[in-house]
This record gives C-alpha cells, structure tokens and sequence, in this order.
C-alpha cells in the first residue's frame, strides 16, 4: 500500500504517519526528517536544505525530489510506504507519479489530515521534537514521561528552529501557496480521502484505518 499524508505543517501527519506505519508494517518516509537528520550530521545537503527551512520556505524540487526517489527505490519500500511531507508542490506529485507509472504502479490512497489555521500555531508552539530519533511530543497533549528527555532513545527535546510563530506563519502560507492545490491534483485521481484532525490523535487514526482497512 502506498500512501501519502497531506495538511498543513503540525496538522498531525507525522503523529498519524507513524501510527499507519506500525499497524500496517510500512516505513514511514518523511522528507522532514531526512533533511534535519542531514543538518544533524552536518552534510552538504543538511546546510542547503536548513537555507530554506529556517525560513519556512520549501527546498528546491531538484533536491527533494532526488531524495525522496532514492529513499523509496530502496528494498524495504518495495511492498508500499507512508510518504509524509512529500510531495508538497504539484511538480512533486507529477515526478512522483511518472516514477509510478514506469512501474505500472500508483499512490493507493492521499490523506488530508483537515486542521484549521487557528489551530496550528498552537500546536507548534507546543510541539518537542527529537532530533535524533525524529519522535515528537506535545507539552500539553502527547508529554514525554520525563520533561525535556525522549521516551524513545533519551535525547534531549527541542523546539525546532522552524516551529517559531513567525516562521509557521511563513510555512503556513507557503503551504495555502503551493502545497494545498494538491488536495485537488489527489481528488482528480479519485485518491483523496479527508479525515479531521482536530479530533484526539486516536479519533484520528481510527478513521484512518477506516479508510484503509
Ligand atoms: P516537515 O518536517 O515535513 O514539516 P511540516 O509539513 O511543516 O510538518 P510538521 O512536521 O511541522 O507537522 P506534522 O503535520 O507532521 O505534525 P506533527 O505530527 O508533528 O518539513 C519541514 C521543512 O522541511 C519544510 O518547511 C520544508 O522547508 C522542508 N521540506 C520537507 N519536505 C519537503 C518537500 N517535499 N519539498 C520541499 N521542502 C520540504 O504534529 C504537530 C504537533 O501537534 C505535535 O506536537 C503533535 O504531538 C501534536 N498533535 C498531533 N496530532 C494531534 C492531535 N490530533 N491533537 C492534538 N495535538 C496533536
């Protein structure tokens, strides 16, 4: 099953990507994470990729795209994927489905994780994320079990760089610009299904598995 998680930045889809990932055994994919693993480490890639992040901007299409088909080609992608972040222009989504076809394959489903505007500033504000093993938490809802330390490997949690207000209110409009008109590129193609994630994360994934079950 190949699937891909759309909606804006902190609506959720890296929290319900992780949850389909472990219930249907498929690696979760996430372009996010692989550019800050890249700026952890201090690659080439990491510090042209953090040019445009800390501004909330998108990273070029040539490099994004380049990662994202090498990362999929690989053998534990060869059954499906949870693709999260990705693709997040239409030139994404048409490069994304040429590779496909070549295949004689295609997405299954695109999943719109539905969060208002209001919401997400909110939500970031609050979010910790571990830069070392990409789990992320949320102060008030999802909080580790010791303040500040990662249930998963013990890292210290940060806020990211880009989860400042000023900074989601650039992704945020970044996202209406050129990542939204994806909802309709995924209808066209009889795909796209909505679930609304300002429900609890639960309420969320079960109507996730309603989907794809
Ligand atoms: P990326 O890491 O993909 O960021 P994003 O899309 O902005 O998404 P986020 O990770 O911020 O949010 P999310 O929707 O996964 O929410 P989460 O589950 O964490 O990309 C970062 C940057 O990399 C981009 O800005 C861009 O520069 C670059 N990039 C990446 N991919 C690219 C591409 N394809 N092309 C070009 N550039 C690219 O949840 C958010 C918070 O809410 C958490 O604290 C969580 O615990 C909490 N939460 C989750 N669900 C709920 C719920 N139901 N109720 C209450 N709280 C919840």
């Amino acid at each position: 099953m190949k699937i891909i998680m759309l909606g804006a930045p902190g609506a959720g889809k890296g929290t319900q990507a992780k949850m389909i990932a472990k219930e249907y055994g498929l690696p979760h994919v996430s372009t996010g994470d692989i550019f800050r693993a890249n700026i952890k480490n201090g690659t080439q890639l990491g510090m042209e990729a953090k040019k445009y992040m800390d501004q909330g901007l998108l990273v070029p299409d040539e490099l994004t795209v380049r990662i994202l088909l090498d990362r999929v080609s690989q053998a534990d992608c060869a059954n499906g994927y949870v693709l999260d972040g990705f693709p997040r222009t239409i030139p994404q989504a048409e490069v994304l489905e040429e590779a496909l076809n070549k295949l004689g394959d295609r997405i299954d489903y695109a999943i719109d994780v539905d969060v208002p505007d209001e919401n997400i500033i909110k939500r970031m504000s609050g979010r910790r994320a571990c830069l070392t093993c990409g789990a992320t938490y949320h102060i008030e809802h999802i909080p580790p079990k010791k303040e500040g330390i990662c249930d998963v490997c013990g890292s210290k949690l940060v806020l990211r760089d880009d989860d400042k207000a000023e900074t989601v209110k650039n992704r945020l409009e970044v996202y209406h610009k050129q990542t939204q008109p994806l909802i309709d590129f995924y209808t066209r193609k009889g795909v796209l299904r909505t679930v609304d994630g300002t429900l609890p994360m639960d309420e969320v994934f079960q109507a996730i598995r309603k989907i794809l079950d």
